[in-house]
């Protein structure tokens, strides 16, 4: 049976209290009762001594009709049962009870006597009187307990009464005690019943340094950990499919595209043949032109997907890394690019300083400012801008052109493999998908703004600040 920690603490309050409530009604009722009949005893032993003197001049004279009105008076004492005066023969010469006066021998002694209904215990107390050595005669009493122990037992009932009242308000504040001392217990059984149900934002919400409360608060920092985890590979889980679906798209696009090439030059091979039978030289000479063309874009489709799969497996080591001196430096390889169309690249001085892979980062530039210079040629002259800026712990990097913009509905497109707008420009389609994978390998992201239609695009990157990154 499974009984509450309130009932428990309730039950262990109410027993110890219980007993000691016992103890002291015990003792108090036994101290008064022993105090009682001492007493009792000492004021008839005084009765005794006084009626002991005219007792005296009654037993000298012989005339007891005197002392009988005295002796009678006494029964008015409730406790008195019964007063005699016996001579030095044995006989009864005056008493409380008429007709055994002149009896003889007189009977009384000094055992205690029980009365069998009452439970009041019967006593008889003596003194003897004497002329100077000369026993005179004896004056003995009975007494009787019947009114103590009614007074006793009234006591008693008293007590007792007065007991269970309070151990009915004991049980009561025993409850009240459990209670305060279990309902925040109830309340961490309840979070945590909750949270095993699947209630994650299930707390106890209690401060304070007591036991309770750092019970609670060790709950309440424990759930926090586990939904922080479960969150975590909750994400770790989206990720994981999204990089999943992200991997057999590549598979099929990357399958795609290098068949496209071949099964262009099985075509012209298939040309080629029927030319040499027929042996026009001048349309072999084509054929094996258009071959090597088709070779030369599986050619560069390789190896710009050879440098797509190095990006996340082969890292370099970070380095501070000024993003101008990395712009000027890129743009200095590309002069000649540059200069045959006219083009006018201008780079922000004194752009703020990164924490990356400098090798792979200069891939990024070189892409950007390639896709700039090829998508504006015709734009007179292209215009190429590069700026950046710091906002809280990013840097946002920019490189604008003058060129055919892209349209809104395709911005996100452009970022996956082989996804090119225009067959008309050369390309391969994976620069931008190369980009985004350099960047985001650095905790950042990249996106485009354009208006489209021939408006030009700017192409931007974040990465977190050197004091972030590190
Ligand atoms: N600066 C730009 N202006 C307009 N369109 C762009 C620009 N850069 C990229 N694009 C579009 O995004 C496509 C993908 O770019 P990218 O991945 O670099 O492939 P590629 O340069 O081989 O075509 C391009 O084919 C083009 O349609
Ligand atoms: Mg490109």
């Amino acid at each position: 049976m499974r009984i509450s920690l309130k009932y428990r603490i309730a039950i262990i309050i109410f027993v110890l209290e219980a007993i000691m409530m016992t103890a002291v009604l015990w003792a108090t009722l036994n101290h008064s009762e022993d105090a009682i009949r001492e007493q009792f005893a000492s004021n008839e032993r005084a009765i005794l001594e006084v009626m002991g003197g005219i007792s005296h001049i009654a037993l000298l004279t012989g005339e007891y009709s005197g002392l009988q009105p005295y002796l009678e008076n006494l029964l008015q004492d409730s406790r008195i049962e019964q007063v005699m005066l016996v001579d030095q023969r044995g006989i009864i010469v005056a008493g409380t009870r008429p007709e055994s006066i002149g009896r003889f021998p007189a009977t009384f002694s000094t055992a205690v006597t029980l009365d069998p209904e009452t439970q009041a215990r019967k006593i008889w107390i003596s003194k003897n009187i004497k002329d100077e050595d000369r026993l005179l005669g004896v004056l003995a009493m009975e007494l009787s307990d019947a009114e103590l122990v009614a007074a006793t037992a009234d006591a008693g009932k008293l007590g007792v009464s007065i007991a269970v009242t309070g151990m009915i308000l004991i049980a009561i504040v025993g409850l009240v005690v459990g209670s305060l001392l279990t309902w925040r217990l109830a309340v961490v059984t309840d979070a945590a019943n909750r949270f095993a149900e699947g209630d994650a934002m299930a707390r106890t919400g209690f401060r304070g340094d007591d036991e309770i409360s750092e019970l609670g608060q060790t709950f309440d920092k424990m759930a926090s950990s586990l939904q922080a985890s479960a969150e975590e590979s909750n994400s770790l889980i989206d990720q994981l499919s999204e990089k999943n679906a992200e991997l057999e798209q590549f598979a099929y696009t990357v399958s795609h595209d290098l068949k496209t090439p071949l099964v262009t030059v099985k075509g012209y091979v298939g040309m080629l043949q029927k030319d040499l039978q027929a042996d026009e030289r001048e349309r072999i000479e084509q054929d094996l032109g258009y071959i090597v063309a088709a070779t030369d874009t599986m050619g560069s489709l390789l190896e710009d997907l050879l440098e797509l799969s190095r990006v996340g497996r082969i890292v370099n080591e970070s380095e501070e890394v000024s993003l101008t001196e990395l712009f000027e430096s890129v743009a200095a390889g590309m002069h000649l690019q540059i200069a045959s169309r006219g083009a006018d690249l201008t780079v922000q001085p004194q752009m703020p300083p990164v924490l990356v892979d400098r090798q792979r980062m200069a891939e990024v530039i070189q892409n950007l400012l390639e896709n700039a210079l090829k998508f504006s040629a015709k734009s007179n002259p292209p215009k190429i801008e590069v700026s950046a800026s710091k906002e809280d712990d990013i840097i946002v990097c920019c490189v604008a052109d003058n060129g055919i913009g892209v349209e809104p509905e395709f911005q996100d497109q452009i970022f996956g493999l082989f996804n090119r707008l225009s067959a008309s420009y050369e390309g391969t389609g994976i620069g931008l998908a190369l980009v985004k994978r350099i960047v985001e390998v650095h905790h950042g992201r990249v996106w485009v703004d354009s208006p489209g239609n021939g408006e030009g695009a700017r192409f931007c990157f974040a990465l977190p600040s050197i004091e972030k990154a590190a």
